[in-house]
């Protein structure tokens, strides 16, 4: 396809500044003194889309941050494909790990980005990964190419579970009426190695707190006699999980779906090895459920996993405190067909009954989310399949991601749509963690891909 090759040799380096500008705008949307930068990057988000050539161009307000909207209709006769990113990111935090500044984009070579891969927060999750579809719906406009159909729904609440997205989707059906949701907001395996997302885990994230005393105490004159919530919350929390990494909450795992033994083995030909973890991650051994592999580990089987924990003192030296509480986040990664609200309502009986009678316990449910399976037979994972086997000269393999896009499962239920997840973000891209980068490879790759799977969407 030289068109889009030429298009894009001629403007690779306008994309890459205009990536990087959108990158400088701390959108956290988890953080409340971010709220401003937030709304302004819907605005930036919005310029760039007409820019682009979008029509009927708009912010959608919600109860939370907005949506942005856009479309190109050329003929109704002819499908439309829904694009879904989002651009929150994550907080920037531990900031003293990042070698440079969360928000000031730097392009760096590394040894598995040996072009070049840009630093910041949001630079693969999702920033750089949506904006691959404003520049290649702005290539096939430019080239008089558009195949199809488009529409763009950008939101900004996906990092803390686009909590009010659920009513804008119920709200605005007739507007959202597509035929397929594209999606870039996962990865695949390496780039001489394209994969496509089939699989979304679901979600079910609770804060717990174990009360005891009602103030701190001299741990010297009460330590021993009075139980401490940070020793008994750690306990409770260890007992979630067995010997065999079993989690251990009655009924948990009812409604998991096993897989057959064929589809085990269909899914052990991924080239995904444990040395990947331990070369990559600096660990002498993987760690999990008893009976599977990491692949499986991480994709068709749940987990539960404590994000942060906290409670006593934490500061400089040493203070002999017996605290009054301790608090943890727990998450639980789900598979079909668990249900979150299920899980959230199991894990809270169960962890109830578990506190010994000298403290009280809280749990708070956060977010959740449903998990969500693709087929690879339907029409719209065959386009991608097309697309990636012209750009990779490979066929893409499917694999089942462990991450999450709650609004996935939503997106079926609401408006009877699946979703390709055609990812470009590699696991090392250390989304969420400091020095979050993405390829430059993987960028342009990506703007090359997208149009390919328009034209093999669109054939009949
Ligand atoms: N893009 C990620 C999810 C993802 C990344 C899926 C890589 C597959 C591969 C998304 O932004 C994300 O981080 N989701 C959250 C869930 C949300 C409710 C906070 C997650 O998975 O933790
Ligand atoms: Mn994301
Ligand atoms: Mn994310």
């Amino acid at each position: 396809m030289e068109y889009i090759k030429n298009y894009i040799t001629q403007n690779k380096d306008r994309f890459i500044e205009e990536l990087i500008e959108l990158l400088k705008i701390p959108s956290i949307s988890a953080d409340s003194a971010y709220k401003e930068q937030t709304f302004k990057t819907a605005d930036e988000v919005k310029k760039r889309l007409i820019e682009a050539g979008a029509d009927k161009v708009e912010i959608c307000q919600t109860d939370g941050y907005p949506v942005v909207y856009g479309e190109k209709i050329i003929d109704t006769n002819k499908p439309t494909v829904l694009v879904y990113g989002h651009y929150d990111v994550q907080p920037a935090d531990p900031i003293n790990l990042w070698e440079s500044p969360p928000f000031e984009p730097i392009i760096k070579k590394t040894t598995i980005h040996p072009e070049g891969a840009i630093f910041a927060r949001g630079a693969c999750d999702d920033k750089g990964q949506f904006y691959m579809h404003v520049k290649a719906f702005e290539l096939m406009m430019k080239t008089n190419t558009l195949p199809c159909n488009i529409k763009f729904m950008i939101e900004g609440e996906e990092e803390i579970g686009s909590e009010n997205l659920g009513t804008f989707v119920k709200q605005n059906k007739v507007k959202l009426k597509a035929d397929v949701i594209l999606i870039s907001d996962t990865g695949i395996i390496a780039n001489d190695v394209p994969s496509i997302t089939t699989g979304l885990r679901g979600l079910s994230y609770l804060e717990v707190e174990v009360i005891g005393p009602n103030r701190d105490l001299h741990s010297g004159l009460y330590g021993g006699a009075v139980a401490n919530p940070i020793n008994i919350l750690t306990k409770m929390i260890a007992s979630l999980t067995d010997e065999n990494n079993h989690i251990t909450i009655p009924g948990f795992y009812d409604k998991v779906v096993n897989l057959s033994d064929a589809e085990r083995q269909e899914m052990a030909k991924a080239p995904i090895t444990d040395k990947n973890y331990l070369e990559s991650l600096n660990i002498a051994a993987v760690h999990g459920e008893k009976g599977y592999t990491s692949l499986e580990r991480v994709s068709i089987r749940p987990t539960l996993d404590v994000n942060g924990i906290w409670g006593g003192y934490i500061g400089e030296g040493a203070k002999t405190v017996l605290p009054s509480k301790a608090y943890a986040k727990i998450s639980m990664r789900l598979v079909p067909h668990q249900i979150s609200d299920e899980i959230t309502e199991l894990f809270s009986k169960h962890f109830e009954s578990i506190a010994p009678k000298s403290v009280k316990v809280k749990v708070t449910p956060h977010h959740g989310g449903a998990p969500y399976v693709t087929p690879t037979d339907f029409n719209g994972y065959i386009a991608a399949k097309k697309a990636m086997e012209t750009t990779y000269g490979k066929t893409p393999i499917p694999v089942r991601s462990g991450g999450s896009i709650p609004i996935v499962a939503l997106f079926e239920k609401e408006l009877g749509l699946k979703s390709v997840l055609m990812g470009f973000g590699l696991d090392s891209d250390a989304i969420h963690s400091p020095n979050e980068h993405y390829g430059i490879f993987n960028f342009l790759k990506g703007i090359e891909t997208i149009p390919l799977f328009f034209n093999y969407y669109s054939e009949k």
